[in-house]
């Protein structure tokens, strides 16, 4: 039966129980396994693979249209799986307005083993052109981008990726792969911080990477039996248990968060809102056409910006706090926090300054929201 993704996502990880029939996936909670003197069995050591592990990757993979997952013990972990299968010399072209954990991993680990990195504004295919160099094995997209949403056209993305020998990587952590389907478009692998929307608890911190190869889904898994960061059983269990609630969560955090957007649109305190379900949003044709929808994040300006901690510290339901994509609205200040680690020019070039703030909309009635963020706009009024 060809199940819709919605259905697919309640699924995952059901029927891994033959002995006793559990529904929910029995967290196999042991680092070995018993066997016959003379053979190994299916497992045979939890950091080469775990059974609970295993229904949630395969899960993954086969909603995500892949080859093969492995899951780490963060997003983090996954993007340096990704990054392992660069050689010393290679070069890296990524967005350059994306999460500031990935400029710092390359900028300072990466780079101190020899892999060069530029970031570009991959909205613009000439930036990217301009950027590429013989050595460019990789082509690595956040789309929307991080923090402002701005939306890069993935399948021209693969299109010059490919032309020029390298690999497209997207970070699809802000879509998920109900929104979003980099397969399709062309990417070779899909990272995800499952932190985020796919637990959507709040409660975990994991992370994916899924490669459309099987002999690079391959290299990976190996990869990650040789690095060790692979993601523990009980920890698995939450993604999969987080993740059956994915299609009604975003359904519910995309149609307040187009609320917000438009409330914040309206409001004399807030300079540019940015949000791709906007008309005014400049991706937002292209976010219309790659995507089933423009998610749920809202980033914006306060005018009022040197006043954002008192902003942050009026609201009352939603949480001053790093992260995103759980049931808790949570608000972020990039400049001090997720983005911190990017250098002043360029913070300053990629206009993250004192006033930005980034919205993560969780599952709160929009009403009570929009009226926290009323009161606290409210509160910051210049007179
Ligand atoms: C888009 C994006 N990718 C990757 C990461 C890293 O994920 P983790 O915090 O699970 O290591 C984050 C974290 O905020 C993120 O926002």
């Amino acid at each position: 039966m060809n199940r819709h993704p919605d259905s697919h996502v309640v699924h995952i990880g059901v029927g891994q129980d033959p002995l006793h029939g559990a529904v929910s996936t029995p967290i196999y909670q042991t680092v070995t396994y018993q066997h016959p003197g003379n053979a190994l069995g299916p497992y045979d050591y939890s950091r080469t693979e775990n059974p609970t592990r295993t229904a949630l990757a395969e899960g993954l993979a086969l909603l995500e249209g892949g080859a093969g997952a492995s899951l780490f013990a963060s997003g983090m972990a996954a993007i340096v799986a990704l990054f392992h299968l660069l050689n010393h010399g290679d070069h890296v072209v990524l967005t350059e307005d994306l999460y500031g954990g990935t400029y710092r991993v390359l900028t300072d680990v990466f780079g101190r083993l020899g892999v060069t990195a530029s970031f570009v504004d991959t909205c613009r295919s000439k930036d990217v052109l301009d950027a590429l160099t013989p050595t460019t094995r990789l082509i690595f997209l956040e789309t929307p981008s991080n923090p402002h949403l701005y939306v890069t056209d993935v399948q021209e993305m693969a299109g010059i990726a490919h032309t020029h020998n390298s690999w497209l990587a997207v970070d699809n952590t802000f879509m998920t792969p109900l929104r979003q389907r980099p397969f399709d478009l062309g990417a070779d692998f899909v990272v995800y911080s499952a932190t985020k929307y796919l637990s959507g608890h709040n409660d975990v911190l994991a992370g994916a990477l899924i490669a459309a190869d099987p002999d690079l889904a391959k290299r990976i898994q190996e990869l990650a039996n040789s690095t060790g960061g692979v993601l523990a059983p009980f920890d698995a269990w939450l993604v999969m248990r987080g993740i059956k609630t994915l299609a009604v969560r975003l359904d519910r955090q995309e149609a307040s968060a187009r609320h917000i957007a438009n409330f914040l649109l309206d409001h004399p305190g807030v300079g540019p809102v940015y949000f791709p379900g906007l008309d005014s949003h400049p991706g937002h044709s292209l976010q219309k056409h790659q995507a089933r929808g423009p998610g749920a994040m809202v980033t914006f300006q306060l005018k009022a910006g040197r006043r954002h901690a008192e902003f942050m510290d009026a609201l009352k339901l939603i949480l001053p706090a790093v992260s995103l994509g759980g049931a808790e609205s949570l608000i972020t200040h990039p400049l001090t926090e997720t983005h911190r680690e990017l250098p002043p020019d360029r913070l300053q070039s990629l206009k993250i300054g004192p006033g930005l703030m980034r919205l993560s909309v969780g599952l709160e009635h929009p009403d009570d929201l929009i009226q926290d963020l009323d009161a606290a706009l409210d509160r910051i009024k210049e007179s």
